[in-house]
């Protein structure tokens, strides 16, 4: 079985010698040590780790049995959720789609997100497109109690209960939440919804391969078995890739590289991205320290973002995702005429200018002093797309440790909430309430 390569050469001799990478060894294999033992900080979520290798057939018939009955019934299903309730399935969808299947009308049934922000107007226009057409809903909450997804919850509950009845209503809304606990498990339960576990030790960022990701995956049509199966490969291989990753990013951090931007040449990969910026961002920027996690696309943004990454402050790294062999062939035409000047490049593929654009911008990118890595993906399938995923929560396992914070926790995402609910006056909030009146007074 082919896996993903990743290759640090050009991230080295510039900023970082292959002798710091080298010397960061102990310290990666030590962190992932940690891991498996379950001695380190956050080691009670830590069921993500061997999660790909112990997912069962009956969860994955039970999965596809559902989404066979989703995608029978309904023409639109709504998955509802955020952060990590909502960025797996979204990135690999993604991946996996062909981009333009929302305007084709034999796409089979279509998923579709809410409850991932407040917008009011996204609601609207999402709740006028499945106005009069059949649609079910998954709701994905581990807390149970995260107030966009709620709020949408309520919406679409109640926009599904008049449009269709409560009978059709409730056997078409899964919730996905916690084995006991929360508002969506109390409700899932009095509502008699079929329901789905997230397991108490996976963190919502870690969850892509537990029903939170694979429902709505397996919704939009794609194989599950070989999206987990590619977790698996690099679940039980060795840790080689994952420490190359972390070894380099952290020796590029100390060297002052604070900023590593995922780069992408293929726009599928785009919310791949946003998922790993969550992975990343809320396991590594703690305590004053980590990596900032941003992302481009190229070679779109190179017309925008390319500026900056040439010549701006010297602070970056890239990490390249390049996929090996795209499904389709599109070959550029010959032109009598010539008059764009586009006959030196006609009858090759568009893949192949594609790559020259990423092994120019790579080299370009060296020369002005961005180093980079290259994570070679061979094709957009289910199976590499599982593989990635799951190389890049384990490397984030070790490079937090190896950063020495805590990648499992995530306290810094309260802050707002307290201050959204004193200043919606949300009961038990009446002092914060006061003070924040105060303060904005
Ligand atoms: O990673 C996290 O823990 C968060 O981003 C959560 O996934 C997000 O806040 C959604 O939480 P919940 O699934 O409890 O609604």
């Amino acid at each position: 079985m082919k896996k993903i390569m990743i290759d640090n050469a050009a991230a080295l001799g510039g900023s970082i010698t292959v002798a710091e990478v080298n010397s960061l060894r102990d310290a990666a294999v030590k962190a992932s040590q940690v891991l498996e033992d379950g001695t380190g900080a956050g080691n009670d979520f830590l069921g993500w780790l061997h999660l790909p290798g112990a997912v069962s057939e009956s969860e994955l018939a039970s999965l596809e049995s559902t989404a066979a009955r989703l995608r029978e019934d309904c023409e639109y299903v709504i998955a509802i959720g955020i952060g990590g309730s909502y960025l797996g399935a979204k990135a690999v969808i993604d991946a996996l789609s062909d981009t333009f299947a929302a305007y084709k009308s034999n796409g089979g049934t279509k998923v579709l997100f809410a409850g991932n922000n407040i917008g009011e107007d996204y609601t609207a226009e999402l709740a006028d497109l499945v106005k009069g057409h059949r649609f079910g809903i998954i709701v994905i909450s581990k807390s149970g109690t995260t107030t966009e997804p709620a709020i949408a919850f309520r919406l679409f509950k109640n926009m599904l209960e008049q449009q269709e009845g409560k009978d059709f209503a409730s056997k078409h809304i899964v919730a996905i939440t916690d084995a006991k606990r929360g508002a969506l498990r109390s409700l899932a339960t009095q509502e008699g919804y079929d329901t789905y576990v997230i397991p108490d030790n996976v963190g919502g960022r870690f969850s892509v391969l537990t029903p939170v990701g694979l429902l709505p995956i397996a919704v939009a049509g794609f194989n599950i078995r070989e999206l987990v199966a590619g977790a698996v490969d690099i679940e039980q291989g060795d840790n080689e890739l994952m420490y190359t990753y972390a070894q380099t990013r952290n020796a590029l951090y100390s060297a002052g590289k604070k900023i590593e931007i995922l780069v992408n040449f293929c726009p599928k990969l785009h919310n791949l991205a946003e998922w790993w910026k969550q992975l990343y961002g809320e396991s590594e920027g703690k305590d004053s320290k980590g990596i900032f996690p941003a992302s481009v696309d190229f070679t779109t943004d190179l017309h925008s973002m390319g500026q900056w990454i040439q010549d701006g402050e010297r602070t970056i790294f890239e990490t390249v995702l390049s996929v090996g062999e795209p499904a389709a062939t599109v070959v550029i035409p010959h032109d009598e005429a010539d008059l764009d000047g586009l006959n030196y490049i006609a009858g090759k593929r568009v893949d192949q200018v594609n790559k020259m654009a990423e092994l120019g911008t790579r080299l370009a990118h060296v020369d002005g002093g961005v180093p980079n890595m290259v994570i070679t993906i061979p094709a957009l399938t289910e199976r590499y797309i599982g593989q990635l995923l799951y190389f890049f929560e384990k490397a984030c396992g070790i490079s937090g440790y190896m950063l020495g914070v805590n990648p499992f926790n995530q306290p810094g995402v309260e802050a707002y909430k307290k201050n959204m609910f004193a200043l919606l006056g949300k009961p038990g909030y009446e002092e914060a309430t006061r003070a924040i009146n105060e303060r904005l007074s």
